[in-house]
């Protein structure tokens, strides 16, 4: 364990804000963590990669920040293979994993930047597929009791980015492992249209449907070493029927989604555009040209900045279709 004061945060967070922590502990082992009880009992937040992440200001708590990694075959049963992965891994390494050891079931996910640790905590997901298809058990520490605890994938109750770590876990778990079973035999889902399209033709193996993906990525999203951002700062919002038949009279070309009975996701990114923000940019701070779900830092933006841009976001979408965007990202 390292143990650092007055602490800069700028290469923990993809926003690239550049703000600081009163006291950040860097955690090298799990066994570390039921030691911790004098940090669990003040302010703290536990911060993977930090691309999910918006310090609004100096964070006066304590950053915790797991460092241990480690991808282990714990099983091996008829087509499938159970990983074990420590939550300080990168994402990318595990995609890769998986790629190189022709385990199916995580390619649609190749390119989301972070660590495993924080994978089922928003359920992370992109073209069709989500951490959740995978995820078999979440195993990690109370906070408040440092009793372990190891909860299904039924008992994380996933949902479109959410699950129980935002809910009624938040603040109160430090996950340590994650275990995903992967298949050994192709299986691949090629329901996202873009993806769909781009594999039209070609026999799907591990290593195009990955580069694909990347692709498709590359092309909407920024690259986080170039500018600063949280990847979707939004999340789809969900209307009932009826709101959307009435937004469908006023904007027919609106994209949506089933969301369950009576229920329709409705693309951000979309309602961002038509609301005039795709592209614009104000100071160092705006709305990504090529993905209006995205907002970012362009250099030096101050968090006032990217705060005031994002509120400003959410009040014009409020005024044109009345649905209040919800942030995605933590913010600080
Ligand atoms: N759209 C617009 N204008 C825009 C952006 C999107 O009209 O500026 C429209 C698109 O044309 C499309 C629809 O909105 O018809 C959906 O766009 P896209 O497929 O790009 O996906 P998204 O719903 O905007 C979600 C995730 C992304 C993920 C992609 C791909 C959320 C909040 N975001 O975006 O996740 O990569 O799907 O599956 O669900 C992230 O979470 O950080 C992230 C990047």
């Amino acid at each position: 364990m390292k143990v650092e004061f007055d602490f800069p945060l700028k290469a923990y967070n993809t926003f690239g804000m550049d703000v600081s922590c009163a006291r950040f502990v860097q955690i090298d082992r799990a066994e570390e963590i039921p030691m911790m009880g004098d940090v669990f009992d003040a302010p703290h937040y536990i911060l993977g990669g930090g691309s999910n992440t918006l310090f609004t200001g100096h964070y006066e708590g304590t950053v915790v920040h797991p460092v241990f990694r480690g991808i282990e075959k714990a099983d091996e049963a008829g087509d499938s293979v159970l990983l074990r992965v420590a939550a300080g891994e990168p994402w990318e390494n595990l995609t890769e994993h998986c790629r190189l050891n022709t385990l199916y079931g995580l390619e649609n996910l190749t390119g989301i930047p972070g660590l495993v640790g924080s994978a089922p905590v928003q359920n992370i997901g992109a073209y069709g597929a989500e951490a959740k298809d995978c995820i078999v058990k979440v195993d990690g520490y109370y906070t408040d009791t440092l009793q372990p605890f190891s909860l299904s994938n039924e008992e994380c109750r996933f949902g479109y980015r959410d699950s129980i770590f935002k809910h009624e876990l938040k603040g109160r778990c430090f996950i340590t492992h994650v275990w995903f079973r992967l298949s050994t035999l192709p299986r691949f889902n090629l329901t996202y249209k873009a993806l769909a399209q781009a594999m039209e033709g070609h026999e799907p193996t591990l290593d195009n449907v990955s580069e694909t993906v990347l692709a498709i990525r590359n092309s909407k999203l920024p690259d986080i070493r170039k500018i600063g951002c949280a990847g979707s700062f939004f999340k789809n919002p969900v209307v009932d029927a009826a709101q959307y038949t009435a937004l469908l009279a006023r904007f027919p070309d609106l994209v949506s989604y089933p969301a369950g009975e009576g229920q329709v996701k409705l693309a951000a990114g979309q309602l961002i555009e038509k609301a005039g923000w795709k592209g614009r940019r104000e100071g160092d701070a705006g709305v990504y040209p090529l993905q209006a779900l995205v907002v970012v830092n362009y250099g030096n933006a101050k968090p006032d900045e990217i705060c005031q841009v994002y509120r400003q976001v959410i009040a014009d979408v409020q005024d044109l279709f009345q649905i209040t965007l919800t942030p995605e990202v933590n913010i600080l």
